[in-house]
């Protein structure tokens, strides 16, 4: 169920006209929907139903603190990368004995806060980040609850840049590796051995995928029981996709009724870190077109996001649809959208058959993963606003950045 739709011929979130939001708060904006985010959320807690484990929710997708404090609320673990998100979890609410730690780069600093507030595992992804978080974890005099990220060398079908689990990928350990690895870290002090965790790729639309690297992951459990090793819990990291355009992917339900059934009865706890299924379809970018200028080769509809707003489209050649908040009557013609920004791939969309007028609002949709969070200042554009729609109110959830904010930490020298 979508909570963007179209009433009276105006696009709508939840029970706001989306126009209405351009209006009151300027464009760009990002629009988020209460509604939509629990419902993806809750999709995921009611699949996992009584199996032991815990939905991680992965932080990069968007890590707004409104959205983590819902989350939280709802009983979300958390899925982070760096610092900084364990700081915006923590501040959110987040529950810290709910946290997993993923990431190919954690320093010494930042494993130390994770194990002072004390967050469940560490998915370790290199052996000599394993030797360091035991080095730390000694000098804390506290105890790192580890697993490892494994690369099961299984080809997810999706896009290059966001394909993760193939030998070739900087990610996780060899699968072939991996029994050696356990081992050392057995021997290791300040390291507690408790699961396996994975993570191929985003925006998969298929299941054998997922079903290859459980098969890879189990025969790894069996081989590392045999050698007195127990592993407590599985974790299939994210990565399943969402519709931004015609792709069906499975049903959270499904994907984890299949697993469910290859893990059997086996005693294993599942964990999952969900991104952008949970947020790229509770959120919308809305832009303005400023100008339309028609040239011999296109017809270039100049709007007021840019790439630095939703680097997708430029990054990975993404599709989002984009879609008028008001759709005028009269003739489509081909636009491509085009931001402000001074780089050619500085693109949302091309080729849309679309009836403009200078001023229309637009919404980008699909835009609550990796929007927002993957913006920058380039061109000292100040980032969006974000909003989040509950029913008929709406809160701003982080203000349009100021010029004051961008410059913050900048300073001229004397001569
Ligand atoms: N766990 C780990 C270890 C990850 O690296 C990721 C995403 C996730 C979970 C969440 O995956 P998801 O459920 O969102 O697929 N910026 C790209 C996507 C990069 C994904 C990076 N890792 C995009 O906009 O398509």
């Amino acid at each position: 169920m979508s909570f963007f739709t179209e009433r009276s011929g105006e696009l709508y979130v939840e029970d706001v006209r989306l126009n209405d939001i351009a209006e009151k708060y300027g464009t760009p904006a990002y629009v988020y929907s209460r509604a939509a985010f629990t419902q993806h959320y809750l999709a995921y807690a009611q699949a996992l139903g009584q199996h032991p484990g815990m939905i991680c929710y992965a932080v990069k997708a968007n890590s707004n603190i409104a959205l983590l404090n819902l989350l939280a609320r709802l009983g979300a673990g958390f899925d982070i990368v760096s610092g900084g998100e364990l700081e915006r979890v923590l501040t959110a609410g987040g529950d810290p004995k709910r946290i997993v730690f993923s990431g190919v780069g954690k320093t010494a600093q930042e494993m130390a806060k994770a194990l002072k507030v004390g967050i469940y595992c560490f998915n370790v992804e290199s052996e000599p980040e394993l030797e360091l978080l035991s080095r730390v974890a000694q000098a804390e005099g506290l105890t790192a609850r580890i697993s490892l990220r494994v690369n099961p060398d299984v080809d997810a079908g999706t896009h290059p840049y966001i394909s993760t689990g193939l030998k070739e990928n900087k990610f996780g350990i060899d699968i072939d590796r991996a029994p050696a690895v356990y081992r050392r870290a057995a021997e290791l002090s300040g390291i507690e051995i408790h699961g396996v965790d994975c993570h191929i790729g985003s925006q998969l639309t298929e299941l054998p995928p997922f079903l290859d690297a459980l098969d890879r992951l189990l025969l790894l459990i069996d081989n590392l029981a045999e050698q007195g090793i127990t592993i407590r819990h599985l974790d299939l990291g994210g990565g399943l996709g969402v519709t931004y355009k015609d792709e069906q992917p499975p049903a959270v339900n499904d994907y984890m009724d299949a697993l469910k059934a290859k893990i059997g009865d086996r005693d294993l706890a599942l964990m999952f870190e969900p991104g952008r299924s949970i947020a790229a379809n509770a959120g919308v970018l809305l832009t303005k077109v400023l100008f339309l200028k028609p040239t011999e080769a296109h017809n270039f509809a100049i709007i007021d996001a840019a790439m630095n707003d939703n680097i997708r489209p430029a990054l990975y050649q993404a599709w989002q649809e984009i879609r008028p908040l008001k759709p005028r009557p009269g003739k489509a013609q081909r636009w491509d959208l085009v931001g402000p920004v001074c780089e050619t791939g500085d693109f949302l969309g091309k080729d849309r058959e679309l009836v403009l007028v200078e001023g229309d609002n637009l919404a980008v949709m699909s835009a609550g993963a990796y929007g927002f969070t993957m913006s920058s200042n380039y061109n000292t554009r100040a980032r969006a606003c974000e909003l989040l729609v509950d029913g008929d109110q709406v809160h701003i959830i982080r203000e349009r950045e100021s010029f004051v904010d961008m410059i913050r930490g900048e300073h001229v020298i004397e001569q």
